[in-house]
């Protein structure tokens, strides 16, 4: 078994991701932003590197169907129809929609994944779904890599507290003395100081309290609502959508032929 926390991608390479099966958090605010905009209806969402790219692509793409969002210093990049907020994401706004995103950490932490055999989208907000997915890749003996995006290539404390919920999700109960790195350890650490409440960590990181100062307070309460958007968000060919049912699960029944 291998449990790795990353608490943010510098430094992460390709021999790091090639085949793993990696968890990505940035729970202030854009994975939080995804879960919720699928979770409201969106198809899909892009994310991009930088403004110009975003740009560039929806352009490129030239349908009414396609919003621009995200944001540079937490605040709505000019010309976006959207920001970076889960609050912004609704079903009015979003439903059928794809969305161009950009933000300062969270896209780069997912667009650092290439090469990896799976990348899911983890916030509170489907720490649950997530959760479950990760316990059962661990079953299925795949090295989990939980990437936090953090703050500036740096630790953030909210995300290595959501990568502790997510990695005793993984465990369920397990202790391994093997397996873990020190990002893992430390994350678990987290946990047993916090126990179940997101509020402190949330409110007490940089981010949170950033956010808070620039009058997003509403953000940082969403955010920190457990399962408040549940649904699993998985990156795949350059596209956010929601995950297939994992393999364990039985297929959904397709509908039968009505007698006539
Ligand atoms: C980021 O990607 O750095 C964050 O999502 C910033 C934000 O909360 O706007």
């Amino acid at each position: 078994m291998k449990l790795d926390v990353w608490f943010s991608p510098l430094g992460l390479g390709p021999a790091d991701v090639q085949g793993r099966t990696i968890f990505v958090i940035d729970v202030l605010r854009a994975t939080t932003v995804m879960c919720a905009a699928l979770h409201n209806g969106a198809r899909a969402l892009i994310p991009v590197a930088s403004t110009e790219e975003a740009l560039r692509l929806a352009q490129t793409i030239g349908s009414a169907d396609v919003l621009l969002a995200g944001e540079k210093n937490c605040v709505r990049i000019p010309g976006f129809a959207l920001g970076n907020s889960p609050l912004e994401m609704t079903e009015q706004i979003v439903k059928g929609k794809t969305i161009v995103v950009t933000t300062t950490n969270g896209t780069k932490a997912l667009l650092a994944t290439q090469g990896a055999s799976a990348v899911y989208v983890v916030a509170a907000a489907n720490l649950t779904l997530a959760g479950e997915r990760a316990r059962e890749a661990l079953e299925q003996n795949r090295n989990l890599l939980i990437l936090c995006a953090g703050r500036e290539a740096t630790f953030g404390l909210d995300d290595a507290y959501c990568a502790g919920r997510l990695a005793a999700a993984a465990l369920d109960g397990d202790r391994p003395r093997k397996g873990l790195n020190d990002a893992a350890l430390a994350s678990l650490d987290l946990v047993r100081r916090y126990g179940d409440d997101w509020k402190r960590p949330l409110s007490r990181s940089a981010a949170g309290r950033e956010l808070v100062r620039l009058g997003f307070r509403d953000d940082v309460l969403d955010a920190g609502r457990l399962d408040a958007y549940p649904v699993l968000p998985q990156f795949h060919e350059r596209r956010v959508t929601v995950a297939s049912q994992s393999q364990h699960q039985p297929a959904q029944s397709q509908p039968q032929p009505q007698p006539s």
